[in-house]
């Protein structure tokens, strides 16, 4: 069986000037630099890491709203379109983005049920009668009443604002949600509210995620599978228990030691020696080897590959399978 989404050997770069202007000169920044994944309908794959590391580039890349510069995006065996074209348009309806911020991502000035039935518009499904019942029954899938309806997005609660967002998404049907940070601007008594709606719409309606978040906590809640980037790559990706408990990568070991931990008091953070990364500046052979306590010889010279282990998961590290079972984990 195809998975529904089928991501190979995607690749994003741009040019950026280094320096001050007018003394500045053009570099290289590769943005996303050779990630492959699969999701099949009904499943989450999480996607984590540090802000920079290339989460929201793929995102844009598996929806078409960026344009790779290699690499292949498949949805249901087929081949994404040219963005831009009508075919791309098209597949746009079985794929939907919901964003960080929902305010943003509505228009102030229009009621929000007019933009719930917007989409179908859009795409022409539909009579305009009918637009409306199916706006007004999707508002309520969501958690919302038939009286907001007529409200204006700055008079809901941030909360109520991605239902919004999402009963947006989900009016045309799609099949894949990418959702990017869909929860960070939220407030934390309503995060739980809004996951427990993904994970219901998602029991309820077969659809793929690709969940993006830097919640560690959050991704280990929602995901099937979690893939780990680090400078536009992935270093690790596996069964969410798993990669949580026992780390394999060791940029996966610090990221996991720094999840703050209950009943400890005090946060354990093991910081990682080095500059942050740059992805303008990549380091040649293993990007994280400048932070790596275990970094040899090797690391500086040879790009590792995202390999399976024997316990199953995958990891990009040459040294993986010799690391201390404890450390930091
Ligand atoms: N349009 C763009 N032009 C130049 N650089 C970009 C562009 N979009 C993203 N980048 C750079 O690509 C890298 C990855 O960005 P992004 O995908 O937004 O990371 P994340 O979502 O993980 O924080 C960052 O260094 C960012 O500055
Ligand atoms: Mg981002």
């Amino acid at each position: 069986m195809t998975a529904l989404l089928e991501v190979s050997g995607l690749a994003r770069q741009f040019r950026v000037r280094r320096g001050a202007w007018p003394f500045g000169r053009s570099a290289t920044l590769h943005a996303v630099d050779g990630v492959s994944f699969e999701i099949e309908a009904g499943r989450t794959l999480g996607l984590v890491g540090e802000s920079g590391c290339g989460k929201s580039t793929t995102a844009r890349l598996v929806l078409g709203l960026t344009q790779a510069s290699r690499g292949e995006v498949r949805i249901g065996g087929e081949k994404l379109p040219p963005t831009g074209s009508a075919p791309w348009r098209a597949m746009r309806q079985r794929m939907q983005m919901v964003y960080q911020d929902p305010l943003s991502a509505l228009d102030r000035r229009v009621r929000v049920g007019r933009q719930v039935m917007e989409p179908l518009a859009i795409h022409g499904i539909g009579a305009s009668g009918e637009r409306r019942e199916k706006a007004v029954a999707m508002m309520e899938a969501v958690g919302l009443a038939p009286h907001h309806f007529e409200r204006f997005p700055h008079e809901l609660s941030g909360g109520q604002r991605q239902r919004i967002v999402l009963a947006r998404a989900l009016i045309v049907d799609p099949q894949l949600l990418v959702c990017d940070e869909p929860i960070s601007a939220l407030d934390v008594s309503i995060q739980a509210q809004v996951v427990n709606l993904l994970l219901d719409l998602q029991a309820r309606l077969g659809l793929a995620y690709l969940f993006i978040s830097h919640d560690l906590r959050m991704v280990r809640q929602v995901s099937h599978e979690v893939a780990v980037m680090y400078l536009g790559r992935i270093v690790e990706q596996g069964d969410p228990d798993q990669l949580f408990a026992t780390p394999a990568h060791p940029y996966t070991r610090a990221l996991v030691s720094a999840i703050p931990v209950p009943n400890r008091g005090a946060r354990r953070r093991l910081v990682l020696a080095g500059e942050p990364p740059n992805p303008v500046d990549r380091p040649a052979g293993c990007a994280f080897h400048p932070r790596c306590p275990f970094a040899v010889a090797r690391c500086r010279a040879e790009i590792p590959e995202l390999r399976t282990l024997a316990d199953g998961r995958r990891a990009a590290c040459h040294l993986v399978e010799e690391l201390p079972q404890s450390w930091a984990a």
